[in-house]
């Protein structure tokens, strides 16, 4: 093996952008300096559905500091209405408890909080539902679900396959509603400037994508889009919650629009967001196997309900990968919506995956039990030559390797299959896997400019976004590359709308795309300027379309390995060990590559244990809503945790190599600690999150 330059793809490059983070000096959306700021604190509803009758905003008004107070019968009218989330103060309807019904605008946070409590609304309140029940008669099926696949697919004749099994299971799974909670809470700072001929808006955001907010927000202001610049050179992290703007940019905008030229800063409080952001649909999975006594599979059905919003629907994805992971001929998949009101669910973390595959590798646990073969045993001899779905050739399906090596690193050799048969002082130990998969896409659109400047160095500008991934560092590894060069004569910039366009971080496509337009653009830069270029020229190229997307599916693999203690008295589930073993193509930084799959699979432990935002339907809001009652895994909770990846490059993906890793950590982690926790005690917990009560 050659040794990998310094700063190449493939070395473990530390952040370009660490040093400036721990300093505290690099600027996130809040902390832009700005001139003479003014705070946003926003009026939410307190009931979950009704119309307002009146709001009288006289005592915050008069409060001192304050200096504008919208409300819906006042606030600026929105150009376009036509998104449920995004249309704000332009009516006198509530479709949800917690939604934005108005907005204090003063010279300081506090004054602005303490204002908006002064703010008395009346309601005419009306019956609402908030609580997912699969009988619900008002169930229907969406046109297309998460971002477009199929709504429901069958494949052969189901009903026959079943009825003809060997060995057949059918089990419900249910998964709860959980909220995104990134470090850095959603904030922005909005300037409306109408000392030009026409008018121009900044907004600084806590975005994943500076030019989908742009596309999103300019047309609800009537701007072109030049007229909006979003900047967004870091992020605190955002898991598919900053994937689109939500409500309160258009708060934060519209008060900049009422007293222009004062910038508005808006920083959502942690209980704010659990009714502003989105959050993860809560889903009731129905999941019917049928097989031959040597676990072959001869019949699927996945059927999948869950929530959305009647403000505007989201339809999460959940059966899509039941549909190409394993080798059975005869497959229904469908998902059926209960329209509540509720906010709008939106993405978090494998949106889809994370849930579909808990449930669909939960139950390939219980398959393997039922015919008594081990369960990665199972998982290979129903591997696939070809995807199941399109028939189409995959561009690299490793997951009986991932699954051996891990089994080897793991120590899966020689596992008692038998439950609740280990014991260590009052401590049940088990051991539990579950595969992982996760598409490999790149979004269209993607531009990069490059320009040679008189110091030498070399400026690469996208309008790509750093959530926390490591973009920073892997897009100048990936033009030092590509420009044939050292890492530190490449000058990255990114999170800006004025840099070319560039699709959001979401998808795990950030890389793939964003990379991708960058090659594209090295290429053509060298091809028409050489290795001694003349300061000042630069080139600007869009990304063209990869032709081996059409031919070949493409999707990374993964097999995750858990051992679960649960103290045999207490009910505590401990898990001392996890290992991800995946297959993603190449490794363009193995140091945030690794972070990536093991925050996943650490965020999957927390789901499986800890999670859930409990609504209280009396009421219709999360009662769960900060970090003290929503438990999320901390330290102490994750131990020894690794992640490995096999050594390869997927030249079908795109110019890199890589298919991107944001999201497969958290794919089939949680049914790896179900499956784990349930050979410790022989208790089958059906229902996220498994805790204590629940396995006594
Ligand atoms: Mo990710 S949930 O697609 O940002």
């Amino acid at each position: 093996m050659t040794s990998i330059p310094a700063t190449s793809m493939g070395a473990p490059l530390t952040r370009l952008d660490g040093y400036a983070k721990v300093t505290g000096t690099a600027p996130y959306a809040f902390e832009h300096a700005v001139d003479d700021p003014l705070y946003l604190h926003p009026v939410q509803a307190t009931v979950a559905r009704g119309t307002i009758r009146a709001m009288d905003a006289g005592r915050a008004a008069r409060l001192p500091g304050v200096i504008a107070v919208l409300t819906v019968f006042d606030a600026p009218a929105l150009a376009d209405i036509s998104d449920g989330e995004l249309t704000v103060l332009q009516d006198d309807r509530v479709h949800f408890r917690g939604q934005p019904i108005g907005a204090v605008v003063a010279e300081s946070a506090e004054i602005a909080r303490e204002a908006a409590d002064l703010v008395s609304v009346d309601y005419r309140t009306e019956p609402h539902h908030t609580e997912l029940r699969p009988d619900d008669p008002a169930l229907y099926a969406p046109e297309q679900v998460n971002p477009s696949f199929p709504t429901d697919t069958e494949e052969g004749d189901v009903a026959e396959a079943l009825a003809g099994a060997a060995v057949r299971i059918e089990r419900t799974y249910r998964t709860p509603t959980e909220h995104n909670n990134p470090m850095e809470p959603h904030a922005c700072i909005a300037v409306w400037d109408e000392s030009g001929d026409r008018a121009q808006v900044t907004l600084y955001d806590s975005t994943q994508g500076v030019h989908a907010v742009r596309t999103a927000l300019a047309p609800l202001f009537g701007l072109d889009p030049g007229q909006l610049r979003v900047i967004s050179p870091h992020v605190g992290g955002g898991f598919g919650s900053k994937g689109a703007p939500h409500a309160h940019n258009v708060l934060a905008v519209l008060a900049a629009r009422r007293i222009p030229g004062r910038p508005v800063k808006l920083a959502l409080t942690r209980q704010q967001m659990f009714s502003l952001v989105g959050y993860r649909t809560p889903t009731v999975q129905r999941i019917e196997l049928g097989a031959d006594p040597d676990g072959t599979l001869t019949a699927l059905t996945h059927e999948v309900v869950e929530t959305t919003a009647r403000v505007k629907e989201f339809a999460e994805q959940t059966a899509v990968a039941s549909r190409m992971m394993y080798a059975v001929p005869n497959r229904r998949t469908s998902h059926r919506l209960a329209a509540l009101d509720v906010p709008v669910p939106f993405w978090m973390r494998a949106p889809g995956e994370c849930p579909g595959m808990y449930a669909a590798e939960s139950a390939m646990d219980e398959l393997a039990s039922a015919c008594g073969i081990d369960p990665i045993e199972l998982r290979i001899r129903n591997e696939p030559a070809t995807d199941p779905e399109t028939g189409k050739p995959w561009s690299g399906r490793r997951l009986t390797e991932c699954l051996r090596t891990g089994a080897d690193r793991f120590g899966w050799a020689g596992r008692d299959p038998a439950p609740r048969a280990r014991r260590d002082g009052d401590w049940l130990v088990g051991t539990g896997v579950a595969a992982a998969t996760y598409p490999a896409g790149a979004m269209p659109g993607n531009s990069a400019r490059i320009e040679f400047g008189a110091d030498g160095r070399y400026t690469v500008d996208v309008g790509a976004a750093d959530i926390g991934t490591g973009t920073w560092t892997a897009l100048t590894q990936i033009a030092a590359d590509a420009l044939d060069i050292d890492a530190e004569r490449v000058r990255l910039r990114i999170g800006d709308t004025d840099l070319p366009e560039a699709s959001v971080a979401g998808g795990s496509t950030g890389i793939s795309s964003w990379g991708s337009a960058i090659v594209a653009a090295a290429r053509e830069f060298r091809h028409d300027h050489g290795r001694d270029p003349a300061a000042g020229v630069h080139t600007t190229t869009q990304a063209p379309e990869n032709p081996d997307a059409e031919k070949f599916a493409l999707h990374s693999f993964g097999a995750q390995f858990v051992e679960a203690r649960v103290h045999r008295f207490t009910g505590e589930i401990r898990i001392p060990r996890m290992l991800g073993v995946f297959s993603v193509g190449r490794a363009v930084n193995p140091r945030t590559l690794r972070s990536q799959l093991i925050g996943g699979m650490t965020m999957g432990i927390s789901g499986a244990v800890h999670e859930e935002s409990v609504r209280d339907h009396r009421f219709g809001h999360i009662v769960t809503q900060d970090l003290a009652s929503y438990h999320i895994s901390a330290h102490a909770d994750i131990q020894d945790i690794d992640a490995i990846w096999l050594d390869e490059v997927d030249e079908h993906a795109n110019p890199m190599g890589a298919r991107g890793a944001g999201e497969i950590g958290i794919v089939g982690a949680a049914a790896a600690v179900g499956n784990a926790i349930h050979h410790a005690t022989g208790v089958r917990v059906r229902t996220l999150p498994i805790t204590a009560d629940a396995v006594l």
